[in-house]
């Protein structure tokens, strides 16, 4: 049971994708006990009204509402983005959060691989969508949650969308370093702008993650659960980064848990960086915008 602690006055709001579930549905929990209007993001209309009404019940803040979205797809990360904006008039902190591990390749409504999609473009087109809207609110912040499985992505530009081979793994890893590089760049350019960017890893933490699909690496994600933390500490880190007055200001940083650390040297690369951004600004549709 959590404790209800809430007081409307300087309310922030907060935006959480992939809050149905695992870390997602946790964190927007804390955040609400906290006393921040929670938008819970999901995609299942009935999974996310429960999730509403549980975290409304639990922490007594009747200000948590939802947002629709399949982040596959992304002509519905922008109408997401668009009731957003059309129906708050703030938004203090944007948590991507929402991501998946899938062993067999698929392709979106779009054409991309799957992983790519929902793990790193969904973020990027999110987080450009809505920054007008969260530096108007600024002092704010984003957080993107990565993973320690960074350190083994690469991104080959010939095969972004893993045509030429797939592994699960490989994809999971390459959406992950995606994000960092796209955490730091977007750092870079909110310099002076009010608004606050950084990655989290939240440590290996027993949620659906690794039983929403089959396959070795989710039998072997299984089998290292007994090393996982419990879903309250996974959330932590999340909650740390877009609440704490600590972290106020820090920018372009990973964290690992609540701990600021640094990434695999490689996602320091600033060519590459720059590089993926003017790449998903292409797949986005989002050049010349
Ligand atoms: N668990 C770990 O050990 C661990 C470690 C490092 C990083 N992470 C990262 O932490 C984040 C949260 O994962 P989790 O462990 O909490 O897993 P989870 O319990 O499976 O939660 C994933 C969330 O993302 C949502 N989601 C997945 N695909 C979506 C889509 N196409 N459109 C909209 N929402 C979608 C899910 O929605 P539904 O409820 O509808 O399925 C769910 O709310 C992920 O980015 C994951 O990569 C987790």
């Amino acid at each position: 049971m959590h404790a209800a602690r809430v007081s409307v006055a300087h309310q922030k709001t907060i935006l959480i994708t992939g809050a149905t579930s695992g870390i997602g549905r946790e964190a927007a929990m804390c955040l609400a006990c906290q006393g921040m209007r929670v938008i819970v993001a999901g995609r299942n209309p009935h999974k996310t009204g429960a999730a509403v009404e549980c975290i409304r019940r639990e922490s007594g803040n009747l200000a948590v509402e939802s947002l629709l979205a399949d982040l596959s797809s992304l002509a519905e990360v922008r109408r997401m983005a668009n009731e957003c904006k059309a129906r708050y008039a703030r938004l203090d902190v944007l948590v991507n959060n929402a991501g998946g591990f899938y062993s067999q390749r698929y392709t979106t409504v779009d054409g991309f691989e799957r992983t790519f999609a929902v793990n790193y473009l969904a973020p990027f087109l999110l987080t450009n969508l809505l920054l007008d809207m969260l530096q108007d609110s600024a002092p704010a912040r984003i957080v993107n949650v990565s993973s320690m499985a960074h350190i083994w992505g690469r991104l080959p530009f010939s095969n972004l969308q893993s045509e030429k081979a797939y592994s699960g793994w490989m994809a999971y890893s390459r959406s992950k370093m995606a994000l960092i590089y796209f955490t730091y760049e977007l750092a870079r350019r909110l310099e002076g702008k009010g608004v606050t960017v950084n990655a989290v890893h939240p440590g290996l933490v027993k949620t659906n993650l690794q039983n929403n699909d089959t396959g070795f690496f989710n039998s072997l994600l299984r089998a290292l659960e007994v090393f996982a933390v419990p879903m309250e500490q996974g959330a932590a880190p999340l909650v740390h980064l877009a609440a704490a007055e600590e972290v106020e200001g820090i920018t372009g940083q990973y964290f690992s848990g609540k701990v600021q650390k640094r990434s695999h040297r490689l996602s320091y690369n600033r060519e590459i960086a720059r590089r993926l951004w003017r790449v998903s600004e292409d797949l986005c549709g989002l050049s010349g915008s």
